[in-house]
Order: structure tokens, then sequence, then C-alpha cells
């Protein structure tokens, strides 16, 4: 049975099989938890990403991990927050669906989630957190050979916004 855990803390700290980069479509790095987990990483990482021509909104690639304790990085674009009309719900729902079906093609155990889209691209967290709990849970009923993912929080609003989520 896949277990889902909240903490808090630095995802670029996690020693876990896959960790997720809220990227940009570029895959080249930026600020935030893609600007941490690139400096992490180390160089590789991005030499790596430039091989793969960029990313769609709502899709996922994975590279390794480098220097990071993590064993890969799964790349994902979330969607910017424009108030939410403009398929943002389906685009981050999205955004988890497609690294956890990365996950499950790679044969991968464990995985840990920054809150994608809730830092620079805006989302609101609450509605963030429960997009993205539910769709693990939809993930999980259709069967699932992870056995654990992580949901990192940065600060304590995320935090209570997903253990509101997971209820
Ligand atoms: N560990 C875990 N979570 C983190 C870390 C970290 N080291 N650093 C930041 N976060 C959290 C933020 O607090 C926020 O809750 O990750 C969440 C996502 O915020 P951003 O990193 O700003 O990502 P996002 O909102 O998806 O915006 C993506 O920002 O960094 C650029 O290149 C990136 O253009 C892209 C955009």
């Amino acid at each position: 049975m896949t277990g889902v855990s909240i903490i808090q803390g630095d995802i670029t700290e996690l020693e876990v099989d896959a960790i997720v980069n809220a990227a940009n479509s570029s895959l080249l790095g930026g600020s935030g938890v893609d600007g941490a987990i690139h400096r992490a990483a180390g160089r590789g990482l991005v030499a790596q990403c430039r091989t793969l021509g960029g990313c769609e909104t709502g899709e996922a690639k994975i590279t390794g991990g480098y220097r990071l304790p993590a064993r890969s990085v799964i790349h994902t674009v979330g969607p910017v927050w424009h108030g939410g009309d403009q398929g943002e719900p389906e685009l981050l729902a999205s955004c988890y669906r497609s690294s956890l079906t990365l996950a499950e093609e790679h044969n991968l155990k464990t995985i840990a989630f920054p809150a994608i889209s809730c830092g620079v691209y805006g989302y609101p967290i609450p509605q963030a957190a429960k997009i993205a709990v539910d769709t693990i849970r939809q993930h999980i009923e259709h069967g699932s050979q992870l056995d654990e993912i992580i949901l990192v929080a940065y600060n304590d609003e995320t935090a209570n916004a997903y253990r509101q989520a997971v209820g």
C-alpha cells in the first residue's frame, strides 16, 4: 500500500528515488525550488536538461540526480495562476499525474513533491494542496508500485494546507 506523508523542509536534502522540480518550460533552471535543486545538483543537471528540449506545462521529464542525495529529478512545469478559469486546476493535476506516471515507468519507490506552482506562479496554496492530495489519491486507487509519496512543505502555511487537504 502506497503511503502518503507530509514533511516540512528542504526537498534538496531528501534521499529518495526522485524529487520533483517545479521547473519552467525551458528546464534550464530558475529561482525557488528550481534554483535550489540546480544549485545542489551541480552543473551536470542543467547539462542533461539542455538535451531534453524543454517541457510543456502539465508535462514531466526525468533526469539523474547528480550531486543531490535523490537518485533522480522529475521536472514538471506548473501553470501560472491567472484566476483559475484558464485551465489551471487541470494543468496542475496533470503535473502530479505526469510525474507519478514517470515514477511508475521507472520503477521508483519513493518520490517527493514540492508545492508546485505555489511560489512564483502564484497558485493559491489551499486549492493547490487539495489538487495535489486528490490527484495522488486517484493515482493510488488505480494501483501503484510506489512505497511512499512525500509532500514537502517549505513553510507552515503549506504544511497546514496539506494537512487540511489530507483531512
Ligand atoms: N524545498 C522545498 N520546497 C521549496 C524549496 C525547497 N528548497 N524552495 C522553495 N520551495 C517551495 C516554495 O515555498 C513554494 O511553496 O516550492 C513551492 C514552489 O515555488 P517555486 O519554486 O516558486 O515554483 P513555482 O511557483 O512552481 O514557480 C516556478 O519559478 O523558480 C522558478 O524556474 C522556476 O519559472 C519557474 C517558476
